[in-house]
């Protein structure tokens, strides 16, 4: 089974603020960095640093040339990562005192994808093979029918969640990452637990994982439901926490470990990346995982 990740490469710009900007506020950051990101990227990463090996696929623009060395330097496979002209995908995030963020999305080159390099990758991909998606690229409609119409099992984390998702045919996913609030864009329910029954009942034979942020994670598949707590930390940058708890999640379903276990290795490693700045640069290796 071979494991492909469409999706999205980011330059993210990382600013260090006292708070969060209110509407009409300017204030001057204290620090500013520059890190690989985008949620495509951050999840490929996770993957491969916890062991599986991953295609990534996906358009690099113009000052998007250290997203493809880091790809490079971690062993995610670029085979079907195209080069095109125009801007890269980037951000602006803001991280306040607390870790927390707020991001700035311009998708530049990810808004790019067209059906023939759709096609041109897919043709690769064959019947069993697993493809991952989020929601940070063009084309998902197209992407989900034809790898659907392959046989492919489809996993959607379906972030940041906007109109575009009502175009896609969910009932085509295995899988969803959700957080609450993409729990609720999807259900229109606020509680964790509604939030599970609807999903249950518009994509019966769909699992999900709902995390909740400090209240933990819950799993919900046809045998049942599984919880898990967080693992506290102090908070130096959440992002890509939710990119590494997917990666790691996905990697030990692929690797046949209970659900159970692969919750708590996920929630340990999105822990780890929350401790650490930036986001592919937060995201852990296996070992530290479990040896944390
Ligand atoms: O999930 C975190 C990611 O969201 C960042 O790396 C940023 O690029 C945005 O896509």
């Amino acid at each position: 089974m071979k494991v492909l990740n469409f999706g999205s490469m980011n330059v993210d710009y990382v600013y260090q603020v006292d708070h969060i900007l209110i509407p009409g506020e300017t204030l001057a950051s204290k620090e500013r960095n520059v890190f690989c990101g985008g949620k495509g990227l951050n999840q490929s990463i996770a993957l491969a640093k916890a062991g599986i090996p991953v295609y990534h696929a996906g358009l690099v623009g113009e000052g998007g040339d250290a997203l493809l060395d880091v790809c490079r330097e971690n062993g995610v496979n670029t085979e079907f990562v195209k080069r095109v002209e125009g801007p890269c995908g980037h951000t602006m995030i803001q991280v306040d005192k607390n870790g927390q963020n707020s991001i700035l999305l311009f998708g530049g080159s990810n808004r790019c994808i067209t059906k023939d390099f759709v096609d041109e990758v897919l043709k690769n991909f064959d019947k069993g093979d697993m493809l991952l998606l989020q929601n940070e690229i063009n084309e998902l409609p197209y992407i989900i029918d034809s790898a659907y119409e392959k046989g492919m099992m489809i996993i959607l984390n379906p972030s940041p969640y906007d109109n575009a998702l009502e175009e896609c045919d969910l009932t085509k996913v295995s899988l969803f990452l959700v957080n609450e609030i993409e729990g609720e864009q999807i259900t229109g329910e606020k509680k964790p637990e509604k939030i599970l029954e609807k999903i249950k009942e518009k994509y019966p034979k769909a699992s999900v994982v709902l995390t909740l942020g400090s209240e933990g994670s819950i799993y919900q598949d046809e045998t049942g439901i599984y919880r898990q707590e967080i693992y506290k930390v102090k908070a130096v940058d959440t992002t890509a926490a939710g990119d590494t708890f997917t990666g790691y999640f996905i990697s030990s379903i692929i690797d046949g470990k209970p659900i159970q276990e692969g919750l708590a290795l996920a929630a340990k490693a999105s822990a780890i990346a929350v401790s650490r700045p930036g986001a592919v640069s937060s995201i852990p290796l296996k070992n530290e995982v479990e040896n944390a």
